[in-house]
């Protein structure tokens, strides 16, 4: 046997071919996307950012292309941008449509690329059809990558468009899928499946994308977790009907793809209209915690962001409910100031006929029998102490018991004549109807410019069911969500500096639609820290750390009747956008001091958690849940490590503490539980500690012992 380097090499003829591509290459922030236009145009890369040397690009455009196989088409089809069947793709559509009672044939070819930067928007065009498309394709500086469709009808008869997505190659081997369900109380939970031949689909149906709704939808490669395994994911940013897809072919193709889900007849495009697509908007990463990072740096880079200290904030809802007094809110307003609440907030129950929750949505006037002299007498007590105010409003919705379901019964959202099923007994106001939108409107104007409202909690307590509106009942959850959008615009240009909640039942309308026109989200109305560990973890994949409500609860939570301790709840709700749901009139003042102490926490750290990185380390054990935020420069850290059952080990095995400068010395502080002056046993807690990034992120350190629904708090300072 000769020696392996003395085996010939296969000599290459030097008179093969060079195939040709023409390509589009998009590529910012670490993230390239490579367009082959040679044909369908057909994205072929997406993901870890590409050479721009034209040869390369080129060949691995021709590299991808699939061969002729057995059996199927001479063309073997791929995902093109729109790809239709008509063109011979076989697998979901990602252009439908039809003009009248046939013609759904669609075949569209590519006229025109206009390029800008890492963007570049593609037009294509089907004669025979009259429809033009446009796809915008960009790579933002945080590396995500945003694509979004218009369709405009040029035929002279009306086209019906039944359904839009975008869709995203997934490397092949990507072949575990995460996505998140849930239900009211539990929203945003992973479930995982193989990413077999097939489609996982995951629709919303319900006007919003709804507890259940996966906030993202990735593929990745087996095991991937938070901390490692190369990982592509979509988020859909459209707050009413939405599709996502996984899908895997045989023909060797694996995409994500998503949009808005079109109700029959919902879109009818007349001559001369067109269909925009929201946007939809893909990450990737090696893990979860960089993928997400993506998002983060993407939304906070927006002009809108909300970039001030995020304000303390006591909400009323849980410590008062509908039984609104005077007396008990300035008590509790006093209290809250004592304790450094910067906003505080009036939820449900000041409006006319709402005594609870079966009447008054829609009389959006200050109910005299309850607070006769109006608002004044609680928001000047709450502005003099220092603090904000905010109110609670519900604009989208109308209780058949108002004085405004009586007015304008026609107002109501229904596909027939009878009325949709009740929820909560409340129904859907028609906001495209343009006497409804503009009712509802000047009620919210009157109100902001009677009282100094800093903030309004806007609330969707129900699914959008059989929501149609005029004789036929035509569907109109694209032209209520557009409405919406419309009116929170309207608001926030006429009252600048008006902040506004993103509440749906708690968090049953979390996309980055809504959360482009709003300043944070109520991610879930329970307080359970237990509970809120995943739902907060999970929301996080895309939503900012700074743009989540965290509250601390009543010490038994109302919705769970776990009873657990302020420092548990309060170290849970720490890396968000930190609040108060309790009745503190109840509290005694050592706890008032303690819920003080952590408040002072909160007010240091904020800067770190409005700007940094939300880490999670993927640990063995389930008992342990262990998080952080990583400064963006990393000169800093802040963990939390918290036990929710007892772990195998005990005392609990070394926890890795990642996402910090490998080389960079930290010094290592677990801190007391603010307003508990005990001291930990642990050796390390008593010493000078200090550690590199690489010894924290990959040996770890021993937590302190903490008994189940403890946590612990550890900050990491560059030296
Ligand atoms: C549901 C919200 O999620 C709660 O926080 C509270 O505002 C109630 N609605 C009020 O009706």
């Amino acid at each position: 046997m000769p020696h392996n380097d003395d085996v010939p090499l296969p000599r290459f003829p030097e008179t093969l071919p060079r195939p040709s591509a023409d390509y589009v290459h998009l590529s910012s922030g670490g993230t390239s996307v490579l367009v082959d236009i040679s044909g369908t145009p057909t994205i072929v890369h997406w993901g870890a950012a590409l050479e721009d040397d034209a040869d390369l690009l080129r060949s691995i455009c021709v590299t991808s292309r699939p061969q002729r196989v057995s059996g199927g088409l001479d063309v073997t089809p791929r995902l093109g941008l729109l790809a239709t069947g008509a063109e011979g793709w076989l697998g979901t559509p990602l252009l439908e449509g039809h003009r009248g009672a046939g013609g759904s044939s669609l075949v569209l070819r590519l006229v025109r690329i206009r390029r800008e930067g890492s963007s570049a928007s593609f037009e294509l065009h089907d004669d025979e059809r009259a429809v033009t498309a446009t796809v915008e394709l960009a790579v933002s500086d945080s590396g995500l990558v945003r694509q979004r469709a218009t369709l405009r009808n040029d035929g002279d008869a009306p086209f019906e468009l039944t359904s839009l997505l975008l869709g995203l190659p997934t490397p092949w081997d990507a072949s575990e899928l995460l996505d998140t369900t849930g239900h009211h109380l539990r929203e945003r939970h992973p479930q995982r499946r193989d990413f077999t031949i097939g489609t996982h689909l995951r629709e919303s149906r319900r006007g919003r994308p709804g507890a259940d709704a996966s906030v993202l939808l990735a593929a990745g490669r087996p095991g991937f977790g938070f901390e490692t395994g190369l990982v592509h994911g979509i988020h859909v940013a459209w707050s009413g009907n939405h599709r996502v897809l996984a899908e895997r072919t045989n023909g060797g193709e694996s995409f994500l793809a998503g949009g808005e889900l079109l109700l029959p007849g919902e879109v009818i495009l007349s001559p001369g209209a067109a269909y925009e697509s929201p946007w939809i908007l893909g990450s990737w990463g090696d893990g979860l915690t960089e993928l997400s990072a993506r998002f983060h740096d993407e939304w906070r880079a927006r002009p809108q962001h909300p970039t001030r200290p995020r304000p303390v904030t006591l909400n009323t809802w849980e410590a008062v409910y509908f039984d609104h007094s005077l007396d008990k809110l300035t008590a509790l307003a006093d209290i809250a100031a004592e304790v450094g609440v910067e906003r505080f907030v009036l939820d449900d129950g000041w409006f006319m006929h709402r005594r609870d929750d079966t009447a008054g949505l829609g009389d959006w006037e200050v109910d005299p029998s309850v607070w006769p002299n109006g608002l004044h007498p609680l928001v000047n007590h709450v502005t003099a102490l220092g603090m904000e105010f905010g109110l609670w409003v519900e604009p989208e919705m109308i209780n058949p018991d108002s004085d405004l379901a009586r007015e304008h019964p026609d107002w109501i959202l229904r596909g027939r004549d009878t009325l949709p099923p009740v929820a909560r007994q409340q129904q859907v106001l028609d906001l495209a109807n343009p006497d409804a939108y503009r009712h509802i409107a000047s009620r919210l104007h009157a109100l902001l410019d009677e009282y100094p409202i800093a903030y309004l909690k806007w609330d969707h307590n129900r699914d959008l069911v059989d929501a149609g509106s005029g004789s036929g009942g035509a569907a109109r959850v694209r032209e209520q969500t557009l409405a919406v959008y419309r009116l929170l615009d309207e608001l926030k240009r006429d009252h600048p500096g008006l902040e506004i909640e993103n509440c749906a039942s708690g968090g049953s309308r979390v996309d980055l639609g809504i959360l482009d026109r709003t300043d944070r989200v109520w991610t879930s109305d329970s307080l359970d820290p237990l509970e809120r560990l995943p739902n907060q973890r999970y929301t996080g994949l895309v939503v900012p750390p700074e743009m989540m409500g965290m509250h601390l609860t009543t010490p038994t939570v109302h919705s769970s009747r776990r009873t657990v301790t302020l420092e548990l709840s309060a170290a849970v709700a720490l890396f968000g956008h930190f609040g108060i749901e309790w009745d503190l009139t109840t509290t005694d003042a050592a706890t008032r001091e303690r819920i003080a102490a952590w408040i002072r926490l909160i007010k240091r750290i904020r800067p770190l958690i409005a700007t940094g990185h939300p880490v999670h380390t993927d640990l063995a054990d389930p008992a342990l849940d262990a998080r952080g935020i990583v400064a963006d420069d990393a000169s800093a850290a802040l963990f939390v490590i918290t036990q929710i059952t007892s772990s195998a080990a005990y005392p609990p095995a070394r926890v890795r503490l990642p996402g910090l400068s490998p080389d960079t010395r930290y010094r290592l502080r677990l801190l007391p539980a603010p307003g508990d002056s005990g001291q930990s046993e642990l050796e390390w807690a008593q010493a000078d500690i200090v550690l590199t990034g690489t010894a924290l992120a990959t040996v770890g350190v021993r937590p302190p012992t903490l008994v189940p629904q403890q946590a612990a708090v550890i900050e990491a300072i560059r030296v």
